[in-house]
């Protein structure tokens, strides 16, 4: 264990060898501001004012020469050489209950979604609470790093599901889908993220996924279902993807709940396509009309769309607090 002690007010607190900075602050119960946890958001960069660190990513994307000018590292990246003092301004708003921690999940099935998402259940070992719409970093020996995975099940049945997009020549995705075996056991770090639902939220509902950002939209819709939201108010999903082939069964979702509607937007559908063409926040900004601004609104997918969707979200009137989203990378 390495001590790392947080300038101004001497906050001490210890990470692990091996571990990030912001893992070991988050475990810790310190609100160290991130999101994407790949290195590519750059929302967890801090300044070393004494020791060094070492990324465990080589160049990550969202840091730059000027950073290293400045002695500022990215949290999720950054593993401590020896004890540091460093700076960041702490927000409890990201030290989420449960804390994350490590722990291993056997590989229980696969089951497909569509043509290209399979959604896999792990056996957990340890406590498997989380909230629906957050995150666990899965990683399997010899690949560098742990990649993001949003939970598409719901916390106390002791297993952890993913709805898991595969990416043409991707490692984890690679394995996943090709090698790993029912008995598999892998290593998980978990849960993380901040864009969870919120079930003390009295207005009706927007979610909208694109590809791979499924995953945490089920978990939130089926959250919203156990959690008694949805008998006083609505829910509407939108979905986006490009063809006819990445469809899925709408019942995995319109069967949840009578509340929830469901709306399909194909970026290129084919010519027998009826349903709606484009792109979702285009559909979404014309068929919410001046009453989006008073929902609450989670989205997840690539980081075109979510940067689309802010803006349509903010020209609509929508105020921040209201929006809920971690990029994927
Ligand atoms: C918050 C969040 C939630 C996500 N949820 C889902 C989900 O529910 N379903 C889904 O299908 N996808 C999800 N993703 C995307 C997913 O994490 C992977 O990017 C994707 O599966 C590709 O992984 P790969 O290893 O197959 O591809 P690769 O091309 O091998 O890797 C792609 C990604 O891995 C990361 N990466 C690469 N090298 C390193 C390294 N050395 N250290 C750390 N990271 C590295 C980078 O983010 C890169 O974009 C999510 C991403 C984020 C940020
Ligand atoms: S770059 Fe560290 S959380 Fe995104």
């Amino acid at each position: 264990m390495v001590e790392i002690s947080l300038a101004p007010d001497g906050t001490v607190f210890e990470c692990a060898e091996g571990d990030t900075i912001l893992r070991a602050a988050l475990r810790a119960g310190l609100g160290m501001a991130y999101s994407c946890n790949v290195g590519s958001c750059g929302n967890c960069r801090f300044e070393v004012i004494e020791g060094s660190v070492t990324h465990l990513r080589e160049d990550p994307p969202a840091w730059s020469e000027r950073d290293l000018k400045r002695n500022r590292f990215l949290g999720c990246q950054a593993s401590p050489n020896g004890p540091c003092k460093i700076k960041f301004r702490a927000d409890p708003k990201f030290a989420v209950m449960p804390h994350p921690t490590r722990r291993s999940g056997r590989l229980v099935s696969a089951v497909p979604i569509t043509h290209d998402i399979t959604e896999f259940t792990f056996e957990m070992s340890g406590n498997d609470m989380f909230h629906p719409g957050q995150y666990a970093l899965i990683s399997v020996e010899g690949i560098a790093g742990g990649r993001p995975y949003s939970f598409s099940n719901l916390p106390g049945t002791g297993q952890w599901q993913f709805q898991i997009r595969r990416v043409p020549g991707g490692a984890l995705t690679g394995h996943l889908f090709d090698a790993a075996q029912p008995g598999d056991t892998l290593d998980f770090d978990g849960p993380y993220g901040t864009a969870y639902l919120d079930t003390e939220c009295p207005r009706d509902i927007v979610l909208m996924a694109g590809g791979s950002g499924l995953s945490p939209m089920v978990s939130i819709a089926r959250g919203a279902v156990a959690a008694g939201l949805l008998e006083d108010r609505k829910m509407h999903i939108f979905y986006g993807c490009r063809t006819q082939a990445d469809l899925f069964d709408p019942a995995l979702l319109t069967g949840l709940h009578p509340a929830i509607t469901l709306t399909t937007v194909l970026s290129e559908p084919d010519p027998a396509w009826t349903g709606p063409g484009g792109f979702v926040h285009d559909i979404v900004r014309d068929a919410m009309g001046e009453g989006l601004k008073d929902h609450e609104i989670y989205f997840a997918g690539p980081a075109v769309m979510s940067a689309a969707i802010q803006k349509m979200a903010h020209e609509a009137g929508t105020p921040m607090r209201q929006l809920h989203f971690d990029e994927f990378y």
